[in-house]
């Protein structure tokens, strides 16, 4: 939703007050959760908003009927949650006494139910829609039973933060709402994890086969993997800054998870068929021919990284614990990163 950062501080957007879009998103800041069940790094989100149209009972309304008379999912198996207030603001008792009206169990939160578009920007509270994906009947909180997977979240836009930490209200609410895709198709087929979903599962499919790999590690490689594809199919390109920095993090974490017990795997052994599934899936118009290459340098760029650094940490590790000198050193003289020398060490022991 980042582009539609100035019609939400109040510019009048071309299409009108009411829209929807279909919008890749790219998480980094769930990065550790990766490898559970639920969490992906990149995702096709649901959007709609209103630029200072329909409010926020109107839209959690909406959302309840679409999720119940839409799709079909029992009102019972469905949780909120809503911003429980904090030092400057008091609760939002509008989406409490909604969800309350339609029968919903609610739960109020803090910082989790507080939505920002990063350190400075529109920002407001949030509603969260969870449902119940447990084999008994619901039971417990979404903040306390990880069986209660979010699916949707309804953002009232309403503040907008200055860089120096003051809230000021904008000159219209609006509201953003997003959907998971990959997590809604989870809940309708009734499945445990979007790893089973039509777009993962030929991911999954293609890691296991090929290098053998399970659980956790399963997840990780897979998801990075394809999350690596739909951003070199955005035209970013694997760099040490910015963008480049978190493609390539992304290939490298799931490079050091797939060569933990054996360096021998390689990218190009994955069909291109695959990327060329994700592509399509994520409607970007790019030659999947072009991608096996562009993974293999880059593979073979931290292939060398590798057999560079281990034998230079290892030496200075024989000194004592790394200090701030250690990683400067490591870093400007011999281009080593510090996630990757802390990942050198741990892999040490
Ligand atoms: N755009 C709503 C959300 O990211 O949760």
């Amino acid at each position: 939703m980042h582009p539609l950062t100035p019609y939400l501080l109040g510019r009048p957007h071309p299409g009108g007050r009411r829209l929807v879009d279909v919008q890749r998103c790219l998480r980094t800041t769930d990065l550790d959760e990766v490898g559970d069940r639920t969490h992906l790094t990149v995702f096709q989100m649901l959007g709609s908003w209103s630029l200072g149209d329909y409010d926020i009972a109107t839209s959690l309304r909406w959302g309840f009927d679409l999720l119940t008379d839409g799709y079909g999912i029992a009102p019972g198996r469905l949780h909120a949650t809503v911003f429980g207030g904090d030092d400057r603001l008091g609760p939002d008792e509008t989406a409490r006494d909604t969800w309350t009206a339609l029968g919903v169990p609610v739960e109020a939160l803090g910082d989790d139910n507080w939505w920002s578009n990063g350190p400075t920007g529109p920002c407001g509270p949030d509603s969260e829609i969870f449902v119940w994906t447990g084999d008994g009947p619901p039971a417990s909180t979404p903040s306390v039973d990880e069986r209660w997977v979010e699916v949707w979240n309804h953002v009232q836009m309403r503040y907008h933060r200055h860089p120096d930490g003051r809230l000021t209200p904008l000159p219209r609410s609006s509201i953003d709402t997003g959907m998971g895709l990959e997590r809604l198709e989870m809940v309708l087929r009734g499945d445990r994890s979007v790893f089973t979903g039509d777009g993962l599962s030929l991911w999954v499919g293609a890691v296991r086969d090929r290098w053998g790999l399970r659980g956790a590690d399963l997840r990780v490689v897979a998801d990075h993997l394809r999350s690596a594809v739909v951003v070199l199919g955005d035209g970013v390109r694997p760099g040490n800054t910015g963008r480049g920095y978190v493609l390539r993090r992304l290939l490298r974490r799931a490079l050091t998870v797939l060569w933990r017990d054996d360096p021998a795997p390689s990218l190009g052994e994955l069909p291109t068929t695959l990327y060329a599934d994700t592509l399509r899936r994520f409607r970007q118009p790019v030659d999947p021919g072009a991608l096996p290459g562009l993974l293999g340098d880059e593979e073979r760029r931290f292939r060398g990284l590798l057999r560079r650094g281990r034998p230079l940490v290892e030496r200075v590790r024989a000194r004592g614990p790394l200090t701030e000198r250690d990683y400067h050193w490591l870093h400007d003289t011999h281009g080593l990163p510090r996630d990757l020398v802390d990942g050198l060490l741990a892999e040490a022991g």
